[in-house]
């Protein structure tokens, strides 16, 4: 069932198309992640959620209620759409308490009696663990503190729609990476749609079901973190996500079953593309620095190849090495000590399913 859903959304500043024909839709409970480089649309994409922005074509509906629809003259103002924004200026007033910010949208919304008020702000204090500072003024809490006071005020008037804009952007890598396991924890015990925007790959992998990638005001690619992690449609997405290493080739031909033969600085390899190709065209491949084998000696099925050692930088839970092969400096990533000097010959080999043929720019059918 699809609550939340987004239909040709198109925003334009001027020649700028902010957001160019984004359509999307968020279940109920569903966590998703619009991820992306600055400018690319995000916030725009969540502002016109929200009604802060009417855009310029599109549809928004909530359980088949429009929201917006352009076409026909709709926009519902974001008072009345019920929905909880999380900035990341966390916006909290700093003259008042923190129960008094919490409750602040329940006063301006009126109608509710004060005991109605008293109830319902400490539920929301006490649902993001906040349950005791209620008295105190928010210059006396932590910035994840804050944040949660923030949060709270989103929910005290039962939104049936979550819109997060970088909440954990000025919190301090340690409390930003704890946080992001809290938020996806509250969220999923709420049971509504949920749409947060972020350009940090690792928070959108953890709080998100499903990730939507961003560029240039249209979606690049959306699935699951690990499809967008190990299947990326397009150059720009695997560059966005991760690290990789890419490399030109030479089509040779058919393997097969999704598996091309190509030419490369690393010989001749099997890859998997999920395009057709013709023999003598040049693809880009992405490889994944974990994904490159490493050994001493020649494996002894013949399928690897020869490269030099030109560093390795010892970073704790891995081991980063940059090796040389033909013109080329690829990366590798592996938890394991491999003893060798700098200038050593090694042997690397990739398995055909991690070295990945990726389109050079977006296409209709590898976007979603
Ligand atoms: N009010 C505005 N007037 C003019 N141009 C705008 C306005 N708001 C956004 N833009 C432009 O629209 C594009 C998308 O901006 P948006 O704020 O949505 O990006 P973003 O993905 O949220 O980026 P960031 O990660 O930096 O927050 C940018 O080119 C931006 O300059
Ligand atoms: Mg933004």
């Amino acid at each position: 069932m699809t609550t939340l859903r987004i239909e040709g959304l198109v925003k334009r500043y001027g020649s700028v198309r902010a957001v160019d024909d984004v359509s999307f839709e968020v279940g109920p409970g569903e966590f998703l992640s619009l991820l992306g480089p600055s400018g690319c649309g995000k916030t725009t994409t969540l502002r016109c959620i929200a009604g802060f922005e009417r855009p310029d074509g599109g549809r928004i509906t909530y359980d088949g209620e429009p929201l917006t629809d352009i076409a026909k003259g709709v926009f519902v103002p974001p008072n009345q759409r019920k929905f909880g924004m999380v900035f990341q200026s966390y916006a909290v007033w700093p003259h008042m308490t923190v129960f008094e910010n919490v409750a602040y949208p329940l006063k301006v919304a009126g109608g509710v009696a004060k005991n109605e008020i008293q109830e319902r702000v400490q539920e929301k204090l006490a649902l993001v663990g906040l349950g005791d500072l209620g008295a105190r003024l928010p210059t006396q809490l932590s910035g994840g503190q804050q944040q949660r006071v923030a949060l709270a005020r989103a929910l005290v008037m039962d939104p049936r729609v979550l819109l997060f804009d970088e909440p954990l952007s000025n919190l301090d890598a340690k409390l930003r990476e704890h946080m992001r396991f809290e938020l996806m924890e509250l969220q999923s015990g709420l049971g509504i749609p949920a749409v947060y925007v972020t350009h940090d790959q690792a928070e959108a992998m953890v709080i998100s079901r499903r990730i939507l990638v961003m560029e240039h005001g249209k979606i690049a690619q959306m699935g699951r973190p690990d499809e967008i992690y190990e299947r990326p449609a397009t150059r720009f997405v695997a560059d966005f996500i991760g690290l990789t290493n890419f490399v030109t080739a030479e089509v040779v031909g058919s393997a097969g079953g999704g598996r091309w033969s190509v030419r490369c600085d690393l010989g001749e390899r099997l890859c998997t593309s999920r395009h057709e190709h013709s023999p003598g065209e040049t693809v880009t491949l992405a490889v994944r620095p974990e994904r490159v084998e490493m050994s001493l000696d020649a494996p002894a099925d013949g399928n690897a190849f020869e490269v030099t050692l030109r560093n390795a930088y010892y970073l704790g839970p891995y081991t980063e090495f940059f090796l040389d092969v033909g013109d080329l400096t690829i990366r590798a990533q592996h938890s394991f000590p491999i003893d060798a000097t700098p200038g050593q010959r090694l042997y690397a080999r990739v398995a055909p399913e991690h070295c990945l043929v990726v389109a050079e720019s977006p296409s209709g059918d590898d976007a979603c």
